[in-house]
């Protein structure tokens, strides 16, 4: 994907990694869709990567309410906007037990990470492929790619997308969609701050373990480097994604730690 000219779709745009790639493709002649919910942080990204010469146009919709999705792509529609890339941020965490956790929170979690998401695909990918081809990513997490405590459904909702979005992309290869993964360790946002209680409230702190993460800056360039290259799975954090391989190549040790871990 040559970045040049093109036009993207950016969801969490307002916030962390998402507005951090903003600016980053800024500089590329861009046009960019900045979504999210808060119309005001959505402001302050557009204003940082109008800097770098861009185009942009300020989407703000719920993830959470479908027909808040539906308003947004017709928006699009409306507007002959011919999106060549969809780039998905979007996304709550969650810090609560299993045990504790009432099914309307998991269910919040999901509606937002995974059914949001997918929707808004939907809704993007029949015009890209009319238009002969596009790039979608999505972000799903280190914990997309196992089990963690004090994150059951949030796991979950990132390792449903990877099925998703495999599945989107075997389909779609004679369509020249490309699919891209985006695997993110700990990266210093506000993802805690933001994450969702057992009472479907915000945990409203930010973790040790989040606070020493990579910057998100960081993080976007290595995002929009793989993203160029098309690559299909996009891990990216510190010495915590060696999580990922522990898990996959030496399962044992894996479940040993994931069972003694500190989940903040
Ligand atoms: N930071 C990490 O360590 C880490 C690790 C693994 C994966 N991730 C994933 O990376 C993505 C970005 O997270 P971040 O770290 O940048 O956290 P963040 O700073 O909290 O950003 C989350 C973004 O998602 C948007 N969002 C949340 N709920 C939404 C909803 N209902 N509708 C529309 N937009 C919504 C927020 O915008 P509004 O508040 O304006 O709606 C915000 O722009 C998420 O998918 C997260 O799961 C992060």
């Amino acid at each position: 994907m040559d970045f040049w000219g093109k036009t993207i779709w950016i969801t969490g745009a307002s916030s962390g990694i998402g507005k951090a790639v903003a600016i980053e493709l800024s500089s590329n002649n861009v046009t960019l869709i900045l979504s999210g919910r808060k119309e005001e942080a959505l402001k302050d990204t557009e204003k940082l990567c109008i800097k770098n010469g861009c185009q942009t146009v300020i989407l703000p919709f719920d993830l959470g309410n479908e027909e808040s999705i539906e308003e947004a792509a017709q928006f699009i529609k409306e507007n002959n906007i011919k999106i060549d890339a969809l780039y998905q941020f979007g996304g709550i965490s969650q810090r609560s037990f299993v045990a504790e956790t009432p099914i309307s929170v998991d269910r919040k979690i999901f509606e937002v990470n995974y059914f949001g998401t997918i929707a808004l695909t939907k809704k993007v990918l029949p015009q890209m492929i009319k238009n002969g081809g596009g790039q979608i990513a999505v972000t799903s997490s280190i914990v997309g790619k196992f089990g963690f405590p004090y994150r059951s459904s949030y796991s979950a909702s990132k390792q449903a997308l990877h099925g998703f979005f495999e599945s989107l992309r075997a389909e779609n290869a004679k369509n020249n969609i490309a699919v891209s993964v985006i695997i993110p360790g700990r990266i210093k946002t506000n993802i805690s701050v933001n994450a969702i209680n057992k009472d479907g409230k915000t945990h409203a702190q930010m973790d040790a373990g989040q606070d020493k993460g990579m910057s998100a800056e960081k993080c976007a360039k290595v995002i929009c480097k793989k993203l160029k290259k098309e690559k299909k799975e996009i891990l990216v954090g510190g010495s915590e994604v060696i999580m990922v391989h522990i898990r996959r190549f030496l399962p044992r040790l894996y479940y040993y730690m994931a069972s003694r871990v500190k989940p903040l």
